[in-house]
C-alpha cells in the first residue's frame, strides 16, 4: 500500500514535521503531506519535508521568525478553518512536534470551536532529536536520571521556570539562543556549578549543524566566538560532555571548548 494514511476532505491534520532531516518525518506525516490539498507550514519546516507535498496542493507559509515578523495566530486559525470548510484536506505543519511549544492547544481549540474534525500527528521533537544528532543521550546510567525541557524565553520575562527546574540532572532549553546570557546567569544564580558541562546545538540534524560544548560558565563566550546561532537547543548537565566521545553526525564543523576555554576545531 503506497499511502495508507490518506488525508480526508474537510479535515485538518496538526502534524509534526520533525527537526529538519526529512528522514525523521513519520510515515503518517509523509502520507498526509502527499495527499493533502493545502498545507500551512511554519518557518522552521525544512524544504526537504515540503518536497513531499503534491505540486498541485496549495502551500501557505505562516512562519514566525523568532523575535522577527509573525503571522498573527488568529489569521492562521482562520486559514485552517476556511480551507477545511472549502472541502480541502488541510495539513497544519509545524517544526518538531506540535505538542511542544507549538501552540497546538490554541489551534485545536479553534478547530473544535468551529466543529472541524481534526487529528494530531506527533513529530520527532528537536528537544530529543537535536541532542541525539550531537551524540548526547539525555539520560545516562549513573549520570542523569531526570530531564526537564524548558523555554529559554522566560529568563527575560520575569518568569522563573529555569530557576525552579535548574537542578534537573539534564536541562534541555529551547528558544534560548538569543537570551543565552540570561539563561546561563539564571542557572548559575540557581546554584548550578560553573563547570557543569553544557552544549549549544545549532541547526541540529541539518547539514549546517554545529555543536559547541563548554563548561556552563564559558558557554556564551564559546558561542560568541563561533558563527552558530538560532535555532538552537541548549543542553546542560553531565550528559552534554558525552557528545565529545559519541558524536557521529557529519556536519561541516564540530567544535569543542575545553576547561581552558580554548576552541578545538575538528573538521570531519
Ligand atoms: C517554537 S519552538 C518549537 C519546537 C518544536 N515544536 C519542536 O518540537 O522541536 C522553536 C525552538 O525549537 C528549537 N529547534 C527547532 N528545530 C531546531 C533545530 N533543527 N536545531 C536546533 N534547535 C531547533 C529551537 O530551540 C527553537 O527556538
Amino acid at each position: 500500500v503506497s499511502a495508507p494514511f490518506e488525508a480526508r476532505a474537510g479535515h485538518v491534520y496538526l502534524v509534526g514535521a520533525g527537526p529538519g532531516d526529512p528522514g525523521l518525518l513519520t510515515l503518517k506525516a509523509h502520507d498526509l503531506l502527499a495527499s493533502c490539498g493545502c498545507v500551512l507550514y511554519d518557518q522552521l519546516v525544512d524544504p526537504g519535508v515540503l518536497a513531499f507535498v503534491r505540486p498541485e496542493a496549495e502551500r501557505i507559509a505562516v512562519g514566525k521568525v523568532g523575535h522577527g515578523p509573525q503571522t498573527a495566530q488568529p489569521w492562521i486559525e482562520h486559514l485552517m478553518i476556511a480551507r477545511a470548510r472549502r472541502g480541502l484536506a488541510v495539513v497544519r505543519l509545524k517544526g518538531g512536534c506540535p505538542t511542544l511549544f507549538g501552540r497546538l492547544g490554541e489551534e485545536a481549540m479553534a478547530l473544535r470551536g468551529a466543529a472541524i474534525p481534526y487529528e494530531i500527528v506527533p513529530g520527532v521533537t528537536s528537544a530529543l532529536a537535536v541532542p541525539a544528532y550531537a551524540g548526547i543521550p539525555l539520560t545516562h546510567r549513573g549520570l542523569a536520571a531526570s530531564l526537564a525541557i524548558v523555554t529559554g524565553h522566560c529568563a527575560d520575562r520575569g518568569q522563573r521556570p529555569l530557576r525552579s527546574l535548574a537542578h534537573a540532572d539534564t536541562l534541555v532549553i529551547l528558544m534560548g539562543a538569543r537570551s543565552l546570557a540570561e539563561v546561563v546567569a539564571e542557572l548559575l544564580a540557581a546554584g548550578r556549578p560553573p563547570d557543569t558541562p553544557a552544549a549549544f546545538l545549532s541547526r541540529g540534524t541539518s547539514r549546517d549543524q554545529q555543536a559547541i560544548r563548554a563548561p556552563l560558565v564559558d558557554l556564551c563566550r564559546a558561542v560568541a566566538r563561533s558563527n552558530a546561532g538560532a535555532p538552537a537547543v541548549i543542553v546542560v548537565g553531565g550528559v552534554a560532555a558525552l557528545g565529545e566521545r559519541l558524536s557521529w553526525f557529519r556536519p561541516d564543523i564540530d567544535e569543542f571548548v575545553g576547561e581552558t576555554g580554548s576552541i578545538d576545531r575538528i573538521v570531519v
